[in-house]
């Protein structure tokens, strides 16, 4: 018997990058390949890289250098390198002279052609470095294998325009050009055929689709001429039948509109949840990261929002510890969290990335000055997520349900309608639906509950069952 070739892909990074993986992943099932659990074993590994923060860079490195080993003993094995990282001069100039063994280097705008790189790496047994600068026409209807039968990533468009002064995404991305509305439209008809029930939009700044021009075939939604923006997409979205949940990410507060705002009051499947990262409470230091809204805009979305859904649940991305942050400007984001009470907060140490205004800044602060405002700051995030948390006891929410927790097979998992994570004993006929849930103990980042109405379920069952 032929095995068949097999293949493994890290994925480091963003929902983006989740969602580029899914499309590898799916590329190398065209081709033959089956997914193995063990990257040691794998005829075709792939390092599916993040630059977002000097972690995600070195985490990279690690598993490079993990992978030497492997493939000095399995010379037939193919590294490939992609993502973000890839379109950083520095980095492949670091990966040619340094892993010189790596078999194939891409970026993010050519994903479309590996299937054919991957055959010319390995029939002619040659490397290969090939990173596109900009990204081209808008590639459609690629294979995907997704990770998820019931939630799916679906992008809407590619790219940033923003250049907030701390990030590198503009730079690995290119510029935002945005999926015709017919083709997403279409792709979640499809997924909602196939079984999914939510659907989360994918962008750097979903607020601007349709916004930008660049790109050839790119949308460019003429407003005047009734062009679909983003709070339109979602409104066709919300009608799809089987589409249960609708999310989004990530908003940029600059470009929100009113009638984004609006539909979290009209349609009926969007959840009541909003990322909206605001990166600091400080009028001075949003200025100089480039963010163009105020302390005060942002409040006042948030105060818009909860107008329209009283109960939505608000998270948000914070970085401490920008170039000239003073304790004055921390406390200002301090007292913007407590103003907000986020449901929750990814917070970030400020780290300076290569070719990024912001690397040359003055006032760079001192790594011990961050970590103090940090762990300040994540203390009072979890204080008032832990009061949050505590409000939902016995609630009634509605969950979907994802499967058995990886530490119990007894008891499931599965997320609210406003992201939170909610755990319960259940069984496997539950997976995939969206079931009422009784909430009997509220911890400071899980839920823990009870499906109603499953105890008189139990009772019903007939003993041989
Ligand atoms: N497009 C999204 C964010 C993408 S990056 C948005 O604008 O909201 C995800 C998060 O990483 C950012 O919101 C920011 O908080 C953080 N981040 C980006 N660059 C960073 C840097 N150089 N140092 C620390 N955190 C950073
Ligand atoms: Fe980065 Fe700002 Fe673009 Fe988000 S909006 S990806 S933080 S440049
Ligand atoms: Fe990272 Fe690229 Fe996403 S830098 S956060 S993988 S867009």
């Amino acid at each position: 018997m032929i095995h068949a070739k097999t293949y493994y892909i890290v994925t480091f990074g963003c929902q983006m990058n989740e969602r580029d993986s899914e499309t590898l992943a799916g590329m190398l099932e065209e081709m033959g390949y089956v997914l193995t659990e063990d990257k040691t074993k794998a005829d075709v590994v792939l390092l599916n890289t993040c630059s977002v923060r000097e972690n995600a860079d070195k985490r990279f490195f690690g598993v490079l250098g993990q992978l030497k080993h492997v493939h000095m003993e399995r010379p037939d094995m193919t590294v490939g390198v992609c993502g973000c990282m890839m379109q950083q001069d520095h980095v492949t100039t670091t990966l040619q002279k340094k892993y010189p063994w790596v078999d194939l280097v891409f970026g993010t705008h050519n994903i479309h052609r590996f299937p054919q790189m991957l055959q010319e790496v390995r029939q002619r047994n040659v490397n290969l470095v090939d990173v596109w600068d900009e990204g081209g026409a808008i590639v459609e209807h690629l294979p995907a294998k997704r990770i998820d039968p019931y939630k799916a990533y679906v992008n809407i468009m590619y790219g940033c325009n923003n250049f907030c002064t701390y990030c590198i995404v503009p730079y690995t991305r290119g510029r935002e050009r945005s999926r015709q509305p017919e083709e997403i439209l279409q792709e979640v008809r499809l997924l909602a055929q196939s079984g999914t029930k939510e659907v989360t939009l994918l962008g750097q700044n979903v607020n601007s689709y349709g916004k930008s021009s660049h790109g050839v075939g790119s949308y460019h939604s003429d407003e005047s001429r009734g062009g679909m923006d983003f709070s339109g997409l979602i409104r066709e979205i919300d009608a799809i039948p089987g589409i249960e949940r609708i999310r989004f990410m990530t908003s940029h507060p600059k470009d929100i509109s009113a009638d984004l705002i609006q539909a979290y009051g009209e349609c009926a499947h969007l959840c009541k949840h909003i990322h909206l990262p605001v990166q600091s409470g400080s009028d001075r230091i949003l200025a100089k990261m480039n963010r163009h809204y105020s302390r005060k805009q942002y409040l006042d979305i948030v105060a818009q929002l909860r107008d329209v859904c009283p109960d939505i649940a608000v998270t948000t991305d914070i970085i401490v510890g920008f170039p000239g942050e003073t304790e004055e400007d921390f406390q200002d984001t301090m007292d913007l969290v407590r103003r907000v009470r986020y449901d929750s907060a990814f917070t970030f140490l400020y780290s300076p990335r290569k070719g990024t205004p912001a690397e040359h800044y003055a006032d760079q602060i001192p790594s011990e000055i961050q970590h103090d405002r940090f762990n300040r700051l994540i203390g009072e995030i979890h204080s008032i997520q832990e009061e949050k948390s505590a409000a939902y006891q016995g609630k009634i929410l509605s969950v979907l349900v994802e499967g058995p927790s990886r530490t119990n097979p007894e008891i499931f998992t599965g997320r609210t309608d406003s992201s939170k994570i909610v755990d319960f004993p259940g069984t496997s006929a539950m997976t995939g639906k969206i079931l009422p849930v009784r909430i009997t103990r509220a911890r400071t980042f899980s839920l823990y509950g009870r499906v109603e109405g499953e105890d008189e379920l139990q009772a019903q069952r007939s003993p041989a069952e």
